[in-house]
């Protein structure tokens, strides 16, 4: 798909936790099919210490109105910078970047994984999932309530299940330790979230026969394959996770 550069205008910021923030954005011209997984690369200007660009998942698409959302955590400089953006201010993009999820295979019982921001792209998915047919379920886990956003949009798709680490909402423990997983087999799963969270989940899923895609969040420069400072060791060789991923197979990486 080919990529594009364009400014887009900011139409809402809405904190939605401490540290996490929801940017609307729209644009005059009509928006290329995203697919879920996909990533922006955001342009920080006005921060003198952020030279390159940011990746950033495609959280929420409306092509009726022609916006799509992005939902961020602020932990440094350029981030910091995307959280005080303005109503009308422009965001510059380069658009509409890496490869995305994969259907799931007829019939299948499908759990969507996420640990604190890495909701993010799953957001997309799980409605996705809903347009073909299938009939996901969330497992979500943050550190405490504190950390939690708002999830009516993700339980208004699929039952949620949660987790803290502290036990202040919903079970207490990792994910892979919820009763969700005791309680059901599902066919297949995806994932997004802290490395030692995505490889606890991966291990759990190759445990018990579970296909699983898991979408990783190197740090990135470029984003389209030429700095080479996102690879990743897949069965297949060293490859870049800003255009062969950011999604994989769990059993394609050498974790
Ligand atoms: C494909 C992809 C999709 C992403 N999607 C989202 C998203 O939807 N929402 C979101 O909030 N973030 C997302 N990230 C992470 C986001 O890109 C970084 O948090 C951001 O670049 C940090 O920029 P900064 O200038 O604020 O922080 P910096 O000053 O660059 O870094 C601050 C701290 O964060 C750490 N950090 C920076 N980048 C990453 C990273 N990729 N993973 C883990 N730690 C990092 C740094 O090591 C440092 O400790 C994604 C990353 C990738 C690769
Ligand atoms: S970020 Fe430059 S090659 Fe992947």
């Amino acid at each position: 798909m080919a990529k594009r550069i364009d400014d887009f205008k900011i139409v809402d910021n809405k904190r939605v936790a401490d540290d996490l923030f929801i940017l609307e954005l729209s644009s005059d011209d009509k928006l290329p099919e995203f697919k879920p997984g996909q990533f922006v690369q955001v342009r920080a200007d006005n921060s003198p210490s952020t030279f390159l660009r940011r990746p950033i998942s495609v959280h929420d698409v409306d092509y009726e109105k022609n916006t799509f959302r992005l939902l961020i955590q602020v932990v440094g400089s350029g981030t910091e910078v995307l959280s005080k953006l303005s109503i009308n201010d422009m965001l510059n993009l380069v658009y509409p970047l890496g490869n995305s999820f994969s259907d799931p295979n007829p019939g299948d019982k499908v759990l969507l994984v996420g640990g604190g921001v890495g909701v993010a792209p799953l957001l997309f998915l799980g409605k996705h999932l809903i347009s073909i047919g299938y009939t996901p379920e969330w497992l979500f886990g943050f550190r405490n309530k504190s950390r939690l956003i708002d999830l009516t949009e993700f339980s208004a798709i699929g039952k949620v299940n949660l987790t803290t680490e502290d036990g202040s909402e919903g079970e207490k423990g990792y994910v892979t330790r919820h009763t969700v997983l005791a309680q059901n087999q599902f066919d297949r799963m995806y994932c997004c979230g802290p490395d030692p969270m995505m490889k606890a989940v991966a291990d759990y899923c190759i445990r018990n026969g579970v296909e699983c895609e898991v979408s990783l969040e190197n740090l990135m420069a470029c984003g389209f394959g030429i700095c080479l400072c996102c690879i990743v060791s897949t069965v297949k060789g060293n490859i870049c996770t800003c255009t062969e991923g950011p999604v994989f197979k769990i059993t394609d990486l050498k974790w």
